[in-house]
């Protein structure tokens, strides 16, 4: 089936007992139990929620995997993931991933020993090196968020395959239209729902997927003892979200890669990171295992000032935290998606004060040009 007919027909997508046309919200907390003391599947919303269960089943569909686990946000997806690890454990990570990971990591689960090493996710060699002996697990998301590097995922899986390793991969920036994972070789995916797979900024929800049964096992456990299931609203609005994610995808990211063209043209941009550059250094590396660019790019502009006028003048895209919506969203990672790392991890990781991320939306790609040309290269522009 063509992933175009699979957003929309490879998961139960019509409610069993009425044909509904969609999934209901299953809006309960608990369910009656009339042949207590007998068991049945829905006993309590934390254990089951057939709206729940119903946006599981989509994104197992459109990930080609036998599961798959909904959260409560992307993070609550990647701290139950975590959490498959042991007290003295180890895991690596590439030092370009997205800042609240390395929160979790440096704030929470360093109090449990579970220690870390990251590397520079774009060398597979460096992977391999920074395995010891209580090592686990590898932890990578490629494009990484915000410089869009690239990751090896079959290289790097490979080696974590030969030293016994779960390779768990964050798939947020690509979403399964554009890059299928597991068939890489990843263990378990994560996605943070709120952004592309939900992809209107109404909602927070993070959801996971394994084909692998004991995997799959200990994170429902996890999700149930935390409690860090989503909202059933949350999970409604993500199966309607989904029924779009390609006609958004295409556009968002076509939108993308023709505002990176230009912005490499401009004087005011030092430089451009969107994988789907030619003269992008893991251009060819990233479209081996993913089929675009997407719509996330960021870029570097020449002075902090630039960047603060950028944000100021902009009129089309919202200037928030967050990516993947319909609409077009530019962040500065400094202070938003990489504030919670330190000045000296922000900077190691390559985010630096003149740092802009885009996320492109799907509005008319020469309005976004004209509006971000305009806020380019304003009057206090031409005064410096
Ligand atoms: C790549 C990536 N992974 C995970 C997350 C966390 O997701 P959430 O905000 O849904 O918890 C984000 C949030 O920006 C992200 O960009």
């Amino acid at each position: 089936m063509n992933f175009d007919t699979k957003v929309l027909h490879s998961y139960p997508m019509i409610d069993s007992d009425t044909g509904a046309a969609s999934i209901p919200k299953y809006q309960s907390s608990t369910f009656h139990q009339k042949n207590f003391p007998d068991n049945q599947k829905y006993t309590y919303t934390r254990f089951g929620n057939p709206t729940v269960e119903g946006a599981e089943k989509a994104i197992a569909a459109l990930e080609d995997a036998k599961y798959g686990i909904a959260f409560s946000s992307g993070m609550a997806a990647i701290t139950a993931t975590l959490l498959v690890l042991n007290s003295g454990d180890h895991l690596v990570l590439g030092k370009n991933i997205y800042g609240g990971t390395f929160q979790l990591l440096i704030e929470l689960l360093n109090r449990f020993d579970v220690t870390y090493t990251y590397v520079d996710e774009r060398n597979p060699s460096d992977w391999e090196e920074a395995i010891r002996s209580n090592t686990k697990m590898f932890y990578l998301e490629t494009p990484s968020n915000p410089l869009l590097t690239v990751t090896n995922i079959q290289d790097v899986c490979r080696i974590a395959k030969m030293n016994k390793l779960l390779t768990v991969c964050d798939n947020t920036f690509m979403t399964p239209y554009y890059q299928q994972r597991l068939a890489l070789g990843a263990d378990i995916v994560i996605h943070s729902a709120t952004k592309f797979l939900g992809g209107h900024s109404d909602l927070v929800m993070g959801v996971a997927v394994t084909n692998n049964e004991e995997l799959k096992e200990k994170l429902y456990k996890n999700q149930k003892i935390i409690g860090s299931i989503p909202g059933i609203e949350e999970a409604w609005l993500l199966l309607r979200g989904i029924k779009t994610l390609t006609v958004r995808m295409k556009q968002a990211s076509c939108n993308a890669l023709i505002l990176a063209k230009r912005l490499q043209t401009s004087d005011n941009v030092l430089a451009v990171h969107y994988p789907g550059l030619e003269n992008h250094p893991d251009h060819l590396q990233h479209f081996q295992q993913a089929a675009n660019g997407g719509a996330v790019l960021s870029f570097e502009l020449k002075t902090e000032e630039q960047v603060h006028q950028l944000f100021k003048r902009v009129k089309i895209p919202i200037v928030a935290v967050s990516l993947g919506g319909v609409e077009s969203i530019l962040s500065y990672p400094w202070t938003m998606s990489h504030a919670c790392m330190s000045e000296f991890d922000r900077l190691n990781a390559g985010v630096t004060t003149k740092l802009v991320r885009l996320s492109c939306g799907i509005e008319d790609v020469e309005d976004l040009w004209e509006d971000i040309q305009q806020a380019l290269e304003g009057e206090e522009y031409e005064k410096n």
